[in-house]
């Protein structure tokens, strides 16, 4: 565990204030939190410090990770979070480039290392190359998170054939396509590996008007459960996450009717949106090398909406 060591007073390092060493040291490790600031804000010395009595242990380290659709939303939580407990990210996008120029910047700014590659996750030849640039540009992958996701909502009877096929591709082909990938690089590794999927709670919960969404999420719950049970021989976990109301660009038609909003928050036992942030907690957690011993499953994380039957 490496250890460091300040105390104020005589040399170069010394004489300079204690909080300013403490920053230089925390940017080197890309990472800086309030905890920190105010222990070291007491202009006194610090014997003897490890990461972890500094709080600052990354989970991370050293891992290389894809995040599917990072430029937004709950993907760009994931990718920064990630970069901030020290791994390096891949930030997948489609169309413009500028969101997830953005993106890279904020990882940028604290001193995390990631690069955006264009690559639609429907594709099988893009797919490929995402996960050769990957490896191209950081030696190797050890966790992809299939975050890319679109709905549209029409009355089943009337849903258009293009946009139920896109729909699907993007959210179940997509990650078909970036697992199978993935695992064969890691499988060719040879030391395990990490596949998240962001689901939903409809992967379970029935929501009327959106059939190929739901079909889209139910088709992962299983993909997960059945590709866990193939890739546990090489240490690869599956595993999905399934968020309820997260404050996203994706639900931007609920956000924008104040009525629909009531609607919703009446069905969430937390009443309130959930934040990506929150879900990058999770993610991280089934990313690290804590949850090596956790796959095949689900994990819920939506202000109990799944235990209150409701409308929506
Ligand atoms: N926000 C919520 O309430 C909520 C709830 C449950 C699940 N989810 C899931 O979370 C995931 C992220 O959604 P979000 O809420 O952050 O919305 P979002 O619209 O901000 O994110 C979706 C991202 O996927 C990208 N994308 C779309 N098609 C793609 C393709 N073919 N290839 C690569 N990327 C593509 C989009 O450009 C966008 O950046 C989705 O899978 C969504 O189904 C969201």
């Amino acid at each position: 565990m490496p250890v460091w060591r300040i105390a104020l007073g005589g040399n170069n390092r010394q004489s300079q204030p204690v909080e300013t060493i403490a920053l230089t040291y925390l940017q080197g490790h890309a990472r800086f939190n309030g905890r920190i600031r105010q222990q070291f804000s007491r202009n006194k010395s610090v014997p003897l410090a490890s990461h972890h009595q500094l709080g600052i242990q990354m989970k991370l380290q050293n891992k290389v990770a894809i995040v599917t659709g990072a430029a937004t939303g709950i993907g760009q939580a994931i990718a920064i979070r990630f970069a901030r407990e020290g791994a390096s990210v891949v930030i997948d996008y489609v169309g413009n480039s500028s969101a997830a120029d953005q993106t890279m910047n904020e990882i940028k700014s604290f001193g995390g290392k990631s690069i955006a590659l264009a690559a639609d996750v429907s594709k099988p030849d893009q797919v490929q190359n995402l996960i050769d640039s990957t490896v191209k540009a950081f030696g190797r992958l050890d966790i992809v998170v299939n975050n890319a996701g679109i709905e549209t909502k029409h009355a089943f009877v009337d849903f258009p054939f293009d946009e139920m096929q896109k729909i699907l591709a993007v959210n179940l082909i997509g990650p078909f396509l970036v697992s199978q990938a993935a695992a064969r690089q890691m499988i060719k590794q040879g030391d395990g590996g990490r596949l998240i999927n962001i689901s939903s709670v409809h992967e379970d919960l029935p929501m009327p008007t959106n059939a190929p969404y739901c079909a889209s999420k139910g088709g992962l719950r299983m993909l997960a459960r059945t590709i866990a049970v193939e890739l546990a021989k090489d240490k690869i976990t599956v595993n999905n996450i399934g968020p309820g109301a997260v404050y996203t660009p994706i639900d931007a038609d609920i956000q924008a009717n104040p009525e629909l909003e009531k609607a919703l928050m009446a069905e969430i036992p937390l009443s309130r949106w959930g934040k990506p942030e929150e879900i990058a907690g999770l993610a991280t957690y089934l990313a690290s090398d804590e949850a090596g011993y956790v796959t095949g499953s689900t994990y819920f994380i939506d202000g109990g909406m799944m235990r209150q039957s409701g409308s929506l």
